[in-house]
């Protein structure tokens, strides 16, 4: 079955086709993004309105360049599968919108997505997937969340952040340290040139057990030790080094403990924040001493993507689930309340 997928809950547009007539890799047709980082870089965030005016201008020909690289023509296409929240409102339902539409127009099944299922399910597009159960880390720009997955589709949560996310603690830290939105990727980027050690945060929430975590007061932590500096490049970096090794151990210390409270050995890993190298390394070197595996995406499909939205609706799609002719937008959804597969 051949699905397109149209993700647009914030500030990418995202479309992708995948077939499930192959497993792994293969089945993904082709994907493209296009990101408006350009256009709410001068607000310092993303501004909800021209989000979703942007997607209205890129969706369509986003869709057209996407089935030319897949070889397909709109015809071709047997379920189309969208966004249908969590995310920004008018974002939401601009994917939705033509998402229902051309799932109407085509008189094939439409399926709205869960974005966060999305991003959880996205390592298993590749090759080698692992079946459940495992436990996933969600660490994305809105949520920082660890999940049992018992099967697809049946997601309990284990723990979650009390205040900002953990891709939001990047974006913010780096903000207060002058570095233009969003500052994850660019902060990331320093840190691999900063000296570990000269700045030592804080490991959140490690001292107690529990698996929540809390990133706002490390950033605090990040603006004091800022003000107090020379305020030099090498002084960023270094920082920048601090407050990555303290949110990547943090995060390996929690996903420890959840896999403890699971029972499993295997991790997956997904969202943005999911492609951050030091994660990566952090967390492969922490399933291999327990004798399992940590799983990511290629991180190109950890940030917001249409690829994972095409693949968890063909797998709710080809088990026979499907949506009635609504147009579905959903800011607040809480993934526990979705159906198994
Ligand atoms: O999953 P995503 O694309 O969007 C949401 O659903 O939120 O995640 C975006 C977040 C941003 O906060 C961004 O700064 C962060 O992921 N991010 C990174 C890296 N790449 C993206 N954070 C740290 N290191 C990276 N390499
Ligand atoms: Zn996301």
């Amino acid at each position: 079955m051949k699905v397109l997928g149209i993700e647009s809950s914030c500030d990418e547009t995202g479309v992708a086709v995948y077939d499930t007539a192959s497993s792994g890799a293969a089945g993904l047709l082709a994907h493209a993004v296009y990101s408006q980082i350009a256009l709410h870089a001068e607000y310092g965030g993303v501004v909800p309105e021209l989000a979703s005016r942007d997607h209205v201008r890129k969706l369509l020909p986003l869709i057209r360049q996407t089935l030319d690289e897949a070889g397909l023509r709109l015809s071709d296409i047997e379920g189309v599968a969208y966004t249908a929240g969590p995310g920004l409102v008018g974002a939401l339902l601009v994917g939705a919108g033509v998402a229902r539409a051309l799932a109407w127009g085509l008189d094939v099944p439409a399926i709205g997505v869960h974005h966060m299922e999305g991003h959880l399910l996205a390592p298993l597009m590749e090759d080698n997937a692992p079946e459940p159960p495992f436990v996933a880390l969600l660490v994305s720009g809105g949520h920082t969340q660890l999940v049992a997955v018992d099967a697809i589709g049946r997601y309990r949560l284990l723990g979650e952040t009390l205040d900002d996310a953990a891709g939001e603690a990047f974006d913010k830290t780096a903000k207060l340290m002058g570095l233009p939105y969003p500052g994850g990727p660019q902060l990331a980027k320093l840190a691999e040139t900063g000296v570990p050690g000269v700045y030592k945060f804080s490991r959140p929430m490690t001292d107690r057990p529990g698996l929540d975590f809390s990133f706002s007061g490390l950033k605090t932590q990040v603006l004091l030790a800022w003000r107090d500096s020379d305020q030099s490049e090498q002084t960023k970096m270094d920082i920048a080094r601090g407050f990555e090794d303290a949110v990547v151990d943090t995060l390996a210390i929690k996903c420890g403990r959840a896999l403890d409270a699971a029972g499993c050995d295997t991790l997956i890993v997904a969202g943005g924040v999911g492609a951050n190298k030091r994660l990566r390394a952090k967390l492969v070197e922490m399933c291999e001493k327990r004798g399992g595996r940590a799983c990511f995406p290629r991180p190109s499909l950890c940030t917001d993507n249409g690829a994972m939205i095409a693949f968890a609706g063909a797998l709710r799609l080809a088990a026979g689930q499907h949506d009635d002719l609504a147009i579905r937008a959903t800011p607040r959804w809480d993934m526990a309340t979705l159906q198994a597969l």
